[in-house]
């Protein structure tokens, strides 16, 4: 059999195969498969023009018409059943358009960043500056600048997490207050939002990693009464102008006089004051840790417990919440 002959019996195969198989075909994945095989770049019609190219020019001639014919009527084959298919049947096997579409996700800030931002916001209205601090803290700056000398017991009331002796993660916002003063001479009113840890029994209200904001404010004749109206100010815009807040006397090594502020809490059946943030006047030692002169200088410093404030905010009954990552709890907020 010459050449011209093998290739005219290969095109009546591809022919008969075209009609028995494009009518069948009854979705879009086989017509595809079908196209790729007869009609596509690579498939066997496209081989068989090239090779023509072997041919005597007679042969070529009368075999090249036959080949045109063919793909025209392939090509008509395939139009034909891609018609039928997009008039009768679904795109795709297996595809039900009775069933109900799946929701997309909408991604959203924690709860906890959107209630620092809030808190950010309301301290920025006041003119206070925002600033940030390392998590992990020298022993200088965490204790001993902020007049925990070593071997203190108030250290025992925060103890961490320690890389070594003079390296631990911080347990409060705190050491920025000795961090600020050394590079910014006053006035400064700033606040430090960040993440704390602290070797901590935990419970429904104890986390052993939560946030605080810190505030500082120092000037040269700050008082007891600018703190108790900041604080008092801020917490009314975060929770409503009838909002009372309890200022109970406390310790703190870096402050004198020191105070704990709590407010009414009300969730689940659950009610009591909550503690959610220390504060006081910035000690004479801190102010001398810092380099400045303790004579010269008066301000006011605060902590609050992020955690706490939201489950005012919101009602959440455990702390524990805000860690789990379970997104039935934060796609509420
Ligand atoms: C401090 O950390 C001081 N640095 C606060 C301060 C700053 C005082 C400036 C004076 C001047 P305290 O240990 O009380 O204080 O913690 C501050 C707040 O953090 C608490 O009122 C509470 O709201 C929150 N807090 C403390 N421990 C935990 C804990 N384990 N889990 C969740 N929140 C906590």
């Amino acid at each position: 059999m010459s050449a011209g002959d093998s290739l005219r019996a290969m095109a009546e195969r591809v022919r008969l195969e075209a009609e028995r198989d494009f009518p069948a075909v009854s979705d879009r994945l086989a017509l595809d498969g079908l196209y790729a095989r007869d009609l596509a770049r690579k498939g066997r019609i496209a081989a068989m023009f090239d090779d023509l190219a072997g041919l005597e020019p007679d042969a070529r001639r009368s075999a090249g018409r036959l080949l045109n014919q063919l793909k025209q009527e392939v090509a008509a084959l395939h139009a034909a059943a891609a018609a039928r298919i997009a008039a009768t049947g679904p795109a795709r096997p297996g595809l039900d358009p009775t069933l109900p579409g799946r929701a997309h996700w909408v991604a959203r800030p924690h709860v906890l960043s959107q209630l620092i931002d809030e808190i950010v916001d309301i301290f920025k209205g006041l003119g206070f500056g925002v600033v940030d601090g390392p998590e992990i803290e020298l022993d200088r700056y965490n204790f001993e600048a902020l007049n925990f000398p070593a071997d203190h017991p108030a250290r025992d009331l925060q103890d961490t997490f320690y890389v070594n002796d003079a390296v631990l993660l911080r347990t409060q916002t705190s050491p920025m207050q000795v961090r600020i003063l050394e590079r910014q001479p006053p006035p400064v009113r700033v606040i430090v939002p960040g993440r704390v840890f602290r070797n901590e029994a935990l419970d429904a209200t104890h986390a052993a990693e939560f946030n605080q904001v810190e505030g500082l404010y120092v000037d040269d004749r700050v008082s007891m009464v600018d703190l108790k109206a900041t604080v008092t100010y801020f917490l009314r815009q975060l929770f409503g102008p009838r909002t009372e807040a309890r200022f109970k006397p406390h310790y703190f090594p870096f402050t004198e006089p020191s105070v704990d502020v709590d407010m009414w809490f009300e969730a689940g059946g659950r009610s009591g004051w909550i503690e959610i943030m220390g504060a006081g006047m910035v000690h004479p030692n801190v102010f001398a840790a810092a380099g400045l002169d303790p004579e010269a200088h008066t301000g006011f410093a605060f902590g609050l417990g992020v955690e706490r404030v939201a489950m005012l905010r919101h009602g959440i009954q455990d702390i524990r919440a805000f860690l789990e990552n379970d997104v039935r709890f934060l796609s509420q907020f």
